[in-house]
């Protein structure tokens, strides 16, 4: 692989993860670069989270959701997408909660590639179906779970042109190593930990391949300790089984039989990690937390880390991701993967209806002072 210094930073802005990182990608000068401007996202200081974490500790937070499809997603996406289109595929395949369906559907639309999509009847957010929808993809929900999606995927992409972008695809895997470079290179060296949500376990791969190396190439002098979290209901790593009736709030991360469990368990191995769990409620709770006290709106799935570090921060809960975790002064890293309003509906049924007044400022005053008492 032609290992090229970095380019400067004005000939890589807003040209997305390939462009900056290709050095590190399995790419050539000849490979027909699908870019929609990913990666680059804001990686920002959390002072209320870092003030519930305590004893000095920094938190923050890698708003993936600002990507160009609004998850994670389309940082592996540019690279399979860039490498199916050179090596002369026609059509894009996956199975998917909603994100990779979302992402590869756009990145086939830049391509100018087909894109078939085979989802989980009813247990797709809203916003992720409008958004396979728009870009032009061939939709297809089957009666069964995203498990048994990918089961088909993999057979289909066997049988025909199809390229699977699944991260069952190392090109998805080595594109998702981009942000573990660029937390790096904004922090100066890999933080202490590096929360972040578990679901078919590819990016936890990702970030842990992505520390790795970086630090073998001299930009890192560490890596973090990788800490997972999966939905108390869809948590088969940390239980240790196939969940075979995944069930959670956080339709992303609804997944009972991961692809990438064994990388996922590497990772926790030999980062010295963990993966836990979280419930339902504490993802619902840690979302909505998130976006009243640092005006960060993100999907269920993504709350999942921040519903586990505001349980540590809270002293006495016996989880197995607990204060004790978290040595004094650690600098902490959570990803959360997706935008908010891809799931709508989620928190649309805990608004209370509303209840006009007339049309003046009276009236919107008194109720203003209603709201108030
Ligand atoms: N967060 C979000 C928002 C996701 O969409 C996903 C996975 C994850 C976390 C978990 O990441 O699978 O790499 O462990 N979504 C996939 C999809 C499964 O089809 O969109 P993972």
């Amino acid at each position: 692989m032609d290992r090229n210094p970095q380019p400067g930073k004005a000939a890589v802005q807003g040209r997305g993860v390939i462009a900056r990182y290709g050095a590190f990608l399995p790419v050539t000068a000849a490979t027909p670069v699908v870019s929609l401007g990913e990666g680059n996202t804001p990686l920002i200081f959390s002072p209320r989270l870092s003030a519930a974490v305590g004893r000095g500790c920094e938190v923050f937070v890698k708003c993936e959701g600002l990507n160009p499809s609004g998850s994670f997603k389309d940082r592996g996406m540019t690279v399979a997408v860039s490498k199916a289109l050179a090596r002369g595929a026609q059509a894009l395949i996956c199975a998917s909660t909603g994100n990779t369906s979302a992402s590869a559907a756009a990145y086939a639309a830049r391509a100018g590639m087909r894109c078939a999509v085979v989802l989980p009847a009813g247990k797709i957010a809203s916003g992720k179906m409008v958004q396979a929808f728009i870009y032009g993809a061939r939709i297809v929900a089957i009666d069964g779970n995203f498990d048994q999606a990918l089961e088909i995927v993999r057979a289909l992409g066997a049988r025909d042109d199809f390229a699977i972008v699944n991260s069952i695809n190392p090109d998805r895997i080595a594109g998702q190593k981009t942000a573990a470079f660029e937390i790096v290179d904004e922090l100066g060296d890999a933080p202490d930990l590096h929360l972040l949500p578990v679901g078919n376990a590819g990016n936890i791969t990702a970030y842990w391949a992505g520390y790795q190396e970086y630090c073998a190439a001299g930009k890192a002098t560490r890596h973090p300790r990788m800490i997972g979290f999966q939905a108390a209901g869809a948590a088969p790593i940390y239980r240790g089984e196939v969940v075979t009736k995944p069930e959670t709030v956080a339709t992303a991360i609804r997944i009972g039989n991961p692809a990438s469990w064994a990388q996922a368990t590497r990772a926790i191995e030999e980062s010295r990690g963990l993966i836990d769990i979280v419930t339902d409620e504490e993802i619902l709770d840690a979302q909505r937390w998130l976006a009243s006290a640092e005006g960060i709106f993100v999907e269920p799935a993504s709350a999942a880390p921040i519903a586990g570090l505001l349980r540590a921060g809270a002293a006495g809960h016996a989880s197995c991701f607990s204060a004790s975790s978290i040595p004094d002064g650690s600098r902490i890293v959570c990803t959360v993967t997706g935008h908010g309003l891809k799931d709508p509906e989620v928190v649309s049924a805990a608004i209370p209806p509303p209840q006009p007044v007339s049309p003046n400022e009276s009236a919107v005053w008194r109720a203003l002072e209603n709201g108030r008492s």
